[in-house]
């Protein structure tokens, strides 16, 4: 008995050992520096406009946590929307709440996604016209992060368990937007319109390829515009 006993327990040992290595290391980021802020003003944000959306039902704890600079959000694809109310998909996410209608504006953040995470919108900017909700949409799939739910749009592949670092730059008036990763020119695309936009990050479940049950993406974010 005492020997079924222990090997019970060192199963138990590696088990817990594999989850916990499964845990995402979203403690420190990379913090490289490129030269594609040059210009630009940098906004120093208030917390209160870190505006985090997440299931309703749950409290704030069990979907986010920011430690050392670096914001952890995570969804499971069933999860509840963020009102009873509100028809949307299950999502923890980020409104930064800075709206602009004017100027050239630039999202820098290092991101961080662990593997598994699949049909998660992981980066947006909101606001465009007509029947249309957003002006981009960066989205993970199976490890590789694309335009939409545009399978061979990729805009950085091979993104799993490592950080990335992310520049978007909109202008609004010329309506484009290019999107760096790494300081590379990865996507060039027209905006949608709109006169109100703002920028969010996270994790929203997307309804195309077959979204994992467990979604997650870590921002470190740099606070340039
Ligand atoms: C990821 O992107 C590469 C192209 O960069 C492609 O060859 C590969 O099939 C993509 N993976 C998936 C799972 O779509
Ligand atoms: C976007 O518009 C701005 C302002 O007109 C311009 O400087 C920039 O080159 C454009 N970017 C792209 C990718 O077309």
């Amino acid at each position: 008995m005492a020997g079924s006993y222990s090997l019970c327990c060192l199963l138990l040992g590696i088990l817990t050992f594999a989850l916990w290595s499964l845990l995402p290391p979203c403690t420190a980021a990379a913090g490289r520096s490129g030269g594609l802020t040059a210009g630009f003003t940098r906004m120093n944000l208030r917390e209160s406009q870190f505006v985090v959306q997440k299931p309703w039902n749950v409290p704030l704890d069990q979907r986010y946590e920011f430690a050392g600079g670096v914001r952890r959000m995570w969804v499971f694809n069933t999860d509840k929307p963020g009102s009873p109310n509100h028809p949307g998909g299950a999502r923890t996410e980020i409104k930064i709440n800075e709206i602009y209608s004017t100027g050239v504006w630039q999202f820098e953040g290092d991101m961080y996604d662990p593997s598994g995470t699949s049909g998660a919108s992981v980066m947006q900017i909101f606001g465009a016209a007509g029947e249309q909700a957003t002006t981009l949409m960066l989205h993970v799939y199976d490890g590789n992060l694309t335009y939409y739910h545009q399978l061979r749009n990729v805009v950085a592949g091979d993104v799993y368990g490592r950080w990335v670092r992310l520049n978007v730059v909109h202008g609004v008036a010329a309506s484009n937007v290019t999107v760096f990763v790494e300081g590379e020119r990865r996507l060039s695309v027209p905006g949608h319109g709109g006169e109100q936009h703002y920028f969010k990050f996270g994790v929203y479940k997307q309804s195309h390829h077959q979204p994992s049950h467990h979604m997650e993406s870590c921002l470190f974010f740099n606070n340039h515009f």
